[in-house]
């Protein structure tokens, strides 16, 4: 009797603190082509697990965020509070309740746990040896084949059966994708130095007199006048801003911006724009720091808008980190620290524009999800969100044909079009690219089709008349999904494009260039809506695909060839290169009005 006491009441202790069962492989990936597994992890090696638990009422949010994003609804602008958004995301009381005991049960205190505001995520730091407990796996080291970079991951990770319900998700786990700047297609020149050539006449382009200079230099002028909006005059500056954002390392420099702006914008001059940093971000104001992709956004998206205020968001947490010593794994996908950190704002800009991104098949779709209903969650209260459609056209990215792979990462190397995320979330506004004047389409627009996400309501009608009446039956079957999300939604110029870099004059390009452009006069059609007293325009698809088609200018040609085929081509109506066509403001101001 005596010495079963003891051990009855160590059972009820482990009974009562995590109800057991199996553990059954919550999800398994295979590690992208070019990483390497080169050992097991160091068991004192820092992980900040991050949980996600079933957000319950996610349908009851898109639901809201599409009735007051469609201007033919009576709610449209009734944008959600930060308050009504989180209870629609917050998880059930039996999810919280299950991961509590669950952490419990692994002797992680609730002092150890930082939560979001909505209880959606929660975050404990735990050495590896931990981790593989809790998620019955086992982590290893891996590096990049292309330079070096190294994670600690798993392929594989499971979670009590019991607990499959209440977990959506963890990571960084079987997480192996790389967020990149779209800035493959970056040329920097510079030849380019002194001033534009003197404009030399004009051309008459989208039925706009454009000086002739801007087919082969662009500047914030060339864009007023190519996409009409010369005259208009920002008047909602106390209630409007406009924020880009900063990933792996970029520090946009406040000198280059003043050279620009005496070159481009000279009434600009003496002006700047805030920095946030988030989780570790950087802002180095040393000149040969300054980033070309932080400079370009901040520029052109500044430049176009002014005196609109601005943000530049600047946030950490990125490869290359040392994994043999003990200090925490700082590679936490950046994405979901910014969108932590903007979630918890109690305002928020209204127009955010992101020039990065990765190959879809990288990012687990489970992952790809949630981080796009974070987004959803920025459109439901009032955020337009413009992010670079990529630079391979249908093709991976990789400027360079040898190694551009098109293959499926999913064991079988099946050849397939490999589309962009975030830019494939149907939540976001994705922005592709053109070139010279007149328009068309530019040779590297990244555009396709999502093997993720299904196509939109929104889009149904444009796409499905891409895909009946424009594309020749059966071309590239088995290539794309057609039933999958389009992109790009819009375009604008993407190359040629005049910035001030570590002080000197160059040209650059991408749809690095088109997003923060297109994001500039989204900010001032929310000037003018802000101006007449009307709610900010927040996720922009449902009206650009309904009212706002006949305000883009279409464009018919080119193409954008990738995984050895020439891609798709720019065509009458919406394309999955240069999607509705590039903006007329002046239209589009009418129409928001
Ligand atoms: C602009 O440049 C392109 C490419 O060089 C050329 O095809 C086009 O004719 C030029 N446009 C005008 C109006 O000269
Ligand atoms: C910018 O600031 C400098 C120094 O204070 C001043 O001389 C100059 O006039 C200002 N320029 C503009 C356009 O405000
Ligand atoms: C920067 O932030 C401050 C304080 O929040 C604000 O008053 C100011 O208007 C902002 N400036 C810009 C350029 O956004
Ligand atoms: C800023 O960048 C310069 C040039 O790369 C570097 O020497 C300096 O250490 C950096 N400063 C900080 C605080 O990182
Ligand atoms: C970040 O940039 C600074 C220059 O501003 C450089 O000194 C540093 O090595 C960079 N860090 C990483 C991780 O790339
Ligand atoms: C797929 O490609 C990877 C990387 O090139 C290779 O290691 C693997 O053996 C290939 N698998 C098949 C089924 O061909
Ligand atoms: C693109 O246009 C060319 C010329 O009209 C045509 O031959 C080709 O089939 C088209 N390609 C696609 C994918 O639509």
């Amino acid at each position: 009797m005596l010495a079963s006491a003891p051990y009855l009441l160590a059972v009820l202790g482990i009974a009562f603190a995590a109800p057991q069962s199996a553990p059954k492989i919550k999800e398994r990936v295979h590690a992208p082509r070019d990483w390497i597994n080169v050992g097991a992890a160091p068991t004192n090696h820092v992980v900040p697990l991050r949980i996600a638990l079933p957000q319950s009422n996610f349908q009851e949010l898109e639901r809201h965020l599409y009735e007051i994003s469609d201007p033919d609804h009576a709610r449209y602008g009734d944008h959600l509070t930060k308050e009504e958004v989180e209870e629609l995301v917050a998880p059930h009381p039996d999810s919280v309740h299950a991961v509590n005991e669950w952490l419990a049960g692994h002797g992680i205190p609730e002092g150890d746990c930082v939560r979001s505001p909505a209880k959606d995520w929660i975050t404990v730091h735990v050495p590896v040896a931990k981790a593989e407990a809790m998620l019955d796996t086992k982590f290893h080291v891996w590096k990049h084949a292309k330079d070096e970079d190294s994670v600690v991951r798993t392929t594989s990770y499971s979670l009590p059966e019991h607990m499959h319900a209440h977990i959506e998700l963890i990571q960084p786990t079987t997480l192996f994708n790389r967020i990149t700047g779209h800035r493959a297609t970056f040329r920097f020149s510079g030849a380019q130095e002194e001033a534009p050539a003197a404009t030399s006449g004009t051309i008459t382009a989208n039925g706009q007199e454009v000086d002739a200079s801007c087919n082969t230099t662009i500047t914030v002028s060339c864009l007023k006048q190519l996409y009409n909006a010369v005259d208009y005059v920002p008047a909602a500056t106390k209630k409007n801003s406009i924020a880009l954002t900063g990933y792996l390392n970029q520090s946009a420099n406040f000198a280059d911006l003043q050279q620009f702006y005496a070159d481009q914008v000279p009434a600009a001059v003496n002006s700047t724009f805030n920095v946030t940093f988030i989780n570790g971000g950087v802002n180095n104001q040393t000149l040969s720091a300054a980033g070309a992709e932080a400079d370009l956004d901040v520029q052109f998206a500044l430049g176009i808008a002014f005196p609109t205020p601005g943000t530049f968001y600047t946030t950490g947490g990125s490869p290359p980190f040392i994994p043999d010593i003990d200090t925490p794994d700082d590679d936490n996908e950046p994405y979901t620290a910014w969108l932590d950190f903007v979630l918890a704002q109690k305002t928020l800009p209204q127009t955010i524009s992101t020039s990065y991104g990765d190959d879809e098949q990288t990012v687990p779709e489970s992952f790809a999800k949630r981080v796009c209903a974070g987004f959803a969650q920025l459109g439901a209260r009032g955020v337009s969100l413009l992010f670079s459609s990529g630079d391979g056209g249908v093709g991976d990215g990789d400027p360079d044909p040898e190694t551009q792979t098109c293959q499926t990462n999913d064991g079988r190397n099946v050849t397939k079009f490999i589309p962009g995320f975030p830019a494939s979330c149907p939540f976001v506004t994705a922005v592709g690219g053109t070139i010279h004047i007149p328009e068309v389409a530019v040779d590297f627009s990244g555009g396709g089709f999502s093997n993720y996400f299904a196509r939109p309501l929104y889009q149904e009608f444009a796409v499905t008349e891409f895909l009946t009446k424009q594309l020749p039956k059966g071309t590239y079957e088995g290539l794309f999904n057609p039933a999958g999300r389009a992109i790009p939604d819009v375009s604008g110029q993407a190359d040629n494009f005049r910035i001030f870099f570590r002080g000197r004059a160059g040209l650059i390009g991408g749809t690095s260039a088109s997003s923060p452009s297109f994001a500039g006069f989204v900010s001032l059609l929310n000037d003018a809506r802000l101006s007449h007293g009307l709610p900010p325009l927040g996720f922009l698809n449902p009206l650009l695909y309904t009212r706002g088609v006949s305000a883009f200018n279409d464009i018919t040609s080119g193409n954008a060839p990738g995984c050895g085929t020439p891609g798709f081509n720019a065509t009458v109506g919406w394309d999955p290169i240069t999607g509705l066509g590039t903006p007329d403001f002046g239209k589009l101001k009418d129409i928001v009005l």
